[in-house]
């Protein structure tokens, strides 16, 4: 049972890249599930095609699978062209696709740098652009970019992502501060690490999800709810004055340094 109204984005149109899997799923299916008509983005159909089904039958709304690479432009010109004719319109974007790994800067390739700052910063850029020529620059909407906490100190075998989640953090700000005025909202949410996604299974192996859990203040890990129930606050017209913010939902956990734990998780067996 949702705390908000079933209807809240009826005659809405979101693309949600990511869509298919962990967080990104989770917020396409609430925001489905609250009246919008849905369209979910990554490179795998495995991945989309089960996913549109189930966000379809859970709740009455079809929803558009579309196979793209954010790092590819024209493949996400093409689909974003895709939303605007097939469901009309193209009013809300989630930025959630990304890629990520565990590794020590020493051990990190140029390409594998390269790799997760295209998908996660560039990819959320080309996503964003694409989405303002066709739709948001002349009508208006929002733009909803999953970041993280990482690089708000120094993480052990962060550095790829850290940077990459920087330059979105960067590009959330400087959009929210240029689209504003044409009535475009640009936030963020920086999630902590959240259960049963492939983030925390990549990032937390083994006994180092409960060595994190404990030193959350709130002592649990996220749940992909709590990032989606966000997501529906701060794309709903309670949040109209919320432009170019970050907003944490972490358990406190980037208070406290917590993440220097995964140094624990580099040392070899
Ligand atoms: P996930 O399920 O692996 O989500 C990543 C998604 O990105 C997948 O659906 C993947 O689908 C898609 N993707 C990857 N590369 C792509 C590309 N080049 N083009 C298009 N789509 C691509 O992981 P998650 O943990 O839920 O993460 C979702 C978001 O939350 C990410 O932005 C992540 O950085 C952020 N986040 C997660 C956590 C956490 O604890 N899980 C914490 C902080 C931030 P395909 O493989 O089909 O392309
Ligand atoms: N450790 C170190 N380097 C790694 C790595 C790892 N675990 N995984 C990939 N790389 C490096 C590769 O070696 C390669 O660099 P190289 O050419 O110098 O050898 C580079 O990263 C690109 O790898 P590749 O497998 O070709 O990339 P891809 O585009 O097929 O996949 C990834 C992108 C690597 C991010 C892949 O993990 C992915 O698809 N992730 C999506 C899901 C995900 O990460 N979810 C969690 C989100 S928080």
């Amino acid at each position: 049972m949702s705390i908000f109204r079933d209807n809240i984005f009826e005659g809405r149109v979101a693309l949600i890249t990511g869509g298919g899997t962990g967080i990104g799923h989770g917020i396409a299916m609430a925001l489905a599930g609250h009246g919008a008509q849905v369209a979910i983005l990554s490179r795998s159909a495995e991945h989309l095609e089960p996913a549109a089904r189930e966000i379809a039958e859970a709740t009455g709304r079809a929803c558009l699978p579309l196979v793209a690479d954010v790092r590819i432009p024209e493949q996400v010109e093409s689909a974003v062209a895709r939303v605007v004719s097939e469901l009309g319109r193209l009013d809300i974007v989630v930025n959630a696709a990304a890629g990520n790994f565990l590794c020590a800067a020493a051990d990190l390739s140029y390409n594998g740098f390269g790799t997760v700052v295209d998908i996660d910063a560039k990819g959320t850029w080309n996503v964003s652009k694409a989405a303002y020529t066709a739709w948001l620059g002349s009508q208006g909407g929002q733009i909803l970019n999953i970041s993280a906490t990482l690089h708000y100190g120094g993480t052990p075998a962060q550095l790829h992502v850290s940077a990459a989640k920087a330059a979105v953090d960067a590009l959330t700000k400087n959009l929210a501060v240029e689209w504003g005025p044409q009535g475009i909202r640009v936030n963020a949410i920086a999630p902590g690490p959240i259960g049963d996604t492939e983030g925390t299974r990549r990032l937390l192996p083994g006994p180092i999800a409960g060595q994190v859990e404990r030193a959350i203040p709130v002592r649990r890990l996220g749940r992909i709810d709590d990032i989606a129930n966000l997501a529906l606050f701060v794309l709903s017209e309670a949040a109209s004055n919320i432009q170019g913010e970050i907003i944490v939902s972490d358990g406190g956990l980037s208070l406290t340094g917590g993440f220097g734990l995964l140094f624990e998780a580099m040392k070899k067996p």
